[in-house]
């Protein structure tokens, strides 16, 4: 019976050294996932390549607008040179021309600049656009393991904050770069252009302030980064809370959590105000660099003027050249933060994007075999299975099992014996860590995703219901259905009568009556919904826990009909629910220490005729 591990999928917990696990937990205890260098800008280049030629559009209106706004200060020291003298002359041609050269100017540069806004917007929001659509496909087809560890309160958090962080930078940080950026470009020029000596002043005092923007990238991006853990930590908070607020209210937690909550919020302010300071530190050495270096140029420039080797105008250009230079300086400082803030939220979103699926899809997808009609529904083998979830020892030490086609199995145990680990083994939530679960012969892992869910259906204890109508939720089961079958499967399961009982019967909708829908009603549209699926096996785990005894006898009626012509595994507390069942299991500890069918085991001295038995008084 013992067969060789399969090998085509990632290996499970024991096959992974000891310090890569312990990497990976303190990766998500940090909310920084581990990224292949370079992720994050091969992310940002991957949203921005499918518009590549709006970009390159939206670049070219920025140059041109960069181009008219500097005209000015030049058009300034022609008029100071040139012009006026000429017009002392009584010659106000120049002038005249002067004065429609720089509002041509402006006006032309107000234009582009309004046209650059809109273009950049148009291609910020297809970005954000196409961001929380990827967050959300790739989180939705992460294993149920993934999310066990990350909690939605960060998916929450990634596709909020961090989207909203890239927002900002692409809607003001980057148009304030590339126009810093370009100013610098430009005006540089134009300086040299005008008088080396001076150009070549304002030209040296880049090398400080490119040292100054280093060290507050550097340090900045620490805050930045601890800044965003930060806000997403009180975020998980919030969510954990509200999504817990019944058993908050019952315990009487409100206070403790008070407390927790504020504790992480100072924690945030106290990051934001790290921001600012260094924020803070980055302005006042900026500042003393550019005023240093205007003082340098005006002392040296007046010299000059006086000696008569510079011309007034060009040293009027240039001190409004300069002003127009070191003016966006603090406003590069306030882009390097959207930036930093920015980049630790893309890093966090682009770890999480770089998760793949621990339970993979097939490379090379095999096909079940078609059902008998004879015999329907498929037969089960867990062979030689063994499992350890990532946190703890091991499940199921070795576990082989052969559930036969069309039968229906009763599992029973004490609670942790492993019972809806076996079911999540079937239901393919996780893979073994060693040996396989076959389905016809078939493993698991090699089909397709699509044909394992039309296959293999589980219903549990929590029987979720989604926003939308009760007849909607039932159709989960398979969407094409009609609203005659529908109704069937419920009136099948039973649940009909309490539907159409509902204000708007089938059309109800289940969130805004969602206080009406029970726990035993919402375990019966799950019912319904399973029946529908129709699958060759299903998984009922603890399913009819949540039904008073007649909604129960009313599904021990209708169970008869669900299970019939497929294989079933029911996990049931309940006895009551186990003597529709062909042959009963009894786990404990991962182990099946009892195996027969019901009328054997209450005959026999084992722990089921113990159960059964302490059952039957409990009814007297
Ligand atoms: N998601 C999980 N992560 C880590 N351990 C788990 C997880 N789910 C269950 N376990 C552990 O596995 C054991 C078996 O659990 P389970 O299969 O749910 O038992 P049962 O359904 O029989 O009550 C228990 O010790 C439980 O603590
Ligand atoms: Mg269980």
């Amino acid at each position: 019976m013992t067969a060789p591990a399969t090998t085509t999928t990632a290996p499970g917990k024991e096959h992974q050294p000891a310090d890569e696990t312990a990497r990976q937990d303190d990766a998500f205890d940090r909310d920084v996932l581990p990224t292949a260098p370079g992720a994050t800008a091969a992310l940002l280049r991957s949203l921005l390549a499918p518009m590549k030629a709006r970009v390159a559009f939206t670049t070219l209106l920025l140059l041109l607008q960069q181009a008219a706004m500097q005209a000015g200060p030049l058009l300034v020291a022609y008029a100071i040179d040139s012009a006026v003298p000429a017009f002392r002359d009584h010659d106000n041609g120049p002038l005249v021309a002067v004065g429609v050269g720089y509002l041509v100017c402006a006006l032309a540069s107000g234009s582009l600049q309004s046209a650059f806004v809109v273009a950049a917007a148009r291609v910020n929001q297809d970005v954000l656009l196409d961001l929380r659509g990827r967050i959300f496909r790739h989180a939705q087809a992460l294993s149920v393991d993934f999310h066990e560890r990350y909690t939605s309160g960060r998916l929450i958090s990634r596709s909020t904050t961090d989207v909203e962080s890239l927002r900002e930078l692409l809607n003001e940080g980057l148009q304030e770069l590339v126009g810093v950026v370009l100013s610098f470009a430009y005006i540089s020029a134009l300086l040299l252009w005008l008088d080396l000596g001076l150009g070549a002043v304002a030209v040296a005092s880049f090398v400080p302030l490119y040292l100054l923007i280093r060290i507050y990238r550097r340090r900045a991006g620490r805050v930045y980064r601890a800044r965003s853990t930060a806000i997403a930590a009180v975020i998980v908070k919030f969510v954990e809370t509200m999504n817990g607020i019944r058993p908050v209210r019952a315990f009487r937690r409100e206070a403790v959590n008070d407390t927790d909550f504020g504790v992480l919020n100072t924690r945030h302010e106290r990051t934001n105000g790290d921001a600012l300071l260094e924020m803070a530190r980055y302005v006042v050495g900026s500042r003393l660099v550019a005023n240093t270096a205007v003082a340098v140029i005006v002392l040296w420039g007046a010299h000059r003027v006086a000696d008569g080797s510079l011309e007034l105008g060009v040293l009027a250009a240039a001190v409004l050249y300069l002003r127009r230079l070191y003016d966006p300086i603090d406003r590069l400082g306030m882009f390097l933060n959207s930036y930093q803030s920015a980049a630790a939220s893309l890093e966090k979103i682009a770890g999480l994007l770089a998760q793949t699926p621990s339970v993979a899809e097939p490379a090379a997808p095999k096909e079940l075999p078609p059902l008998e009609s004879e015999h329907p529904g498929r037969e089960v083998v867990f062979d030689g299975v063994r499992f350890a979830y990532r946190t703890g020892g091991e499940v199921l030490p070795r576990f082989d099992l052969t559930l036969a086609a069309g039968q229906t199995v009763a599992v029973v145990g004490s609670t942790g014996a492993g019972k809806s680990t076996l079911a999540k083994l079937l239901a393919r939530f996780y893979d073994p860590s060693d040996g396989r679960v076959l389905l016809d012969g078939v493993d698991l892992r090699d089909l397709a995703v699509p044909e394992l869910r039309r296959g293999v259906v589980m219903v549990t204890q929590e029987a979720f219901l989604f926003s939308g109508t009760v007849a909607e939720n039932i159709a989960i089961g398979r969407p094409d259905a009609t609203r005659e079958e529908i109704e069937e499967a419920a009136k099948a399961i039973g649940a009909h009568d309490f539907v159409t009982a509902l204000p708007d019967g089938y059309d109800t909708d289940v969130r805004k009556r969602g206080g009406r829908i029970s726990a035993g009603q919402r375990q019966l549209v799950a019912f319904a919904r399973a029946l529908l699926a129709d699958p060759a096996v299903l998984i009922l785990d603890e399913a009819t826990s949540s039904l008073d005894v007649p909604g129960e006898r009313a599904v021990q009626r209708a169970m008869a009909t669900v299970l019939k012509g497929r294989t079933a595994v029911v996990i049931a507390h309940r006895l009551s629910t186990v003597e529709i069942a062909d042959r009963v299991l009894v786990m404990e500890h991962g182990r099946i220490v009892e195996d027969g069918s019901p009328d054997e085991l209450v005959a026999g001295t084992g722990r089921f005729a113990d159960l059964h038995r302490a059952w039957r008084d409990s009814l007297a």
